[in-house]
This record gives structure tokens, sequence and C-alpha cells, in this order.
């Protein structure tokens, strides 16, 4: 059965949120999208908190945070237990927050990064294990 990954943004990263949905599709995870879905200004814990709730009850393994800079993202999701979420910028930086740091949640600065590099980000994140 495939996994299931959640994923979730505020209003800063909604296209880019979309194309990482699709993307993670088209690699055969099942996605759960829980929002925004709108340009709509929002706040950004709305978003944080039920998908890293979810993380740390251990009723998904594995989760996707974007907003403008991916810094209120990463304080909301790591006050849960058992997330370990990765503010992370480039291809190096997920590699090093998986097999260093574990990180269950790839958290991306949507702001600072073009679509290319937000899914090679993604995949690697996806495909590095913790040493
Ligand atoms: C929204 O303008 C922006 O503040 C938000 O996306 C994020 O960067 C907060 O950390």
């Amino acid at each position: 059965m495939a996994e299931e990954i959640l994923i979730a943004a505020d209003h800063a990263a909604v296209e880019l949120k979309r194309k990482l949905a699709a993307e993670l599709k088209n690699l055969g995870f099942k996605v759960r999208d829980l929002g925004t879905d709108s340009t709509e200004s929002t706040d950004y814990p709305d978003y944080a908190q039920p998908l890293a709730n979810e993380i740390s009850e251990g009723k998904a393994k594995r989760g996707v945070l974007l907003c403008g800079t991916g810094l209120g993202m990463s304080y909301v999701a790591n006050r849960y237990p058992n997330v370990r979420a990765a503010v992370t910028w480039s291809p190096e930086v997920a590699e090093l927050a998986r097999s260093h740091n574990d990180a269950n949640v790839l958290v991306l600065p949507a702001r600072f990064l073009t679509d290319e590099n937000a899914v090679q980000i993604l995949r690697t994140w996806l495909d590095t294990p913790f040493e």
C-alpha cells in the first residue's frame, strides 16, 4: 500500500504546495492535502498544527510544510513530540536533515526557492535514509 504523505501550506506557498503534491502523486505516494487552497491571507499555525499533530500521534510518518520563509511552520511543528521539522533550502541540506537529523517533516521556504529546486529538495528528502 502506498505511503500517505501529509502536506500543508499557508497563503504564501499555495502554488508550490500544488506542484509538490502533484510530484508526490507521480512518485506513487498517497497525498493528503491539509490546505490552504487559496492565496487569501491565513495564519500559518492553522495549517502547521493539524499536520504536526498527526505526525506526533503516529497517524502519518512524514509530512511537508510550506510557508514564505519556512520559519513559522517550523516553530509550530517542532513544539509537537516526535516531530523533527527541518527548514531546508538546498538538496545538500535535505540530505543532512535526513541522514544526521532524521527529519520527518520537510519545511520549505517557498518565497526563496524555484520550483525546480523545491522538487530536487523533496526528492532528496524522500530518498535519504537516517544514518
Ligand atoms: C506570510 O506572509 C509569511 O509571514 C509566512 O508565510 C511565513 O514566512 C512565516 O513564517
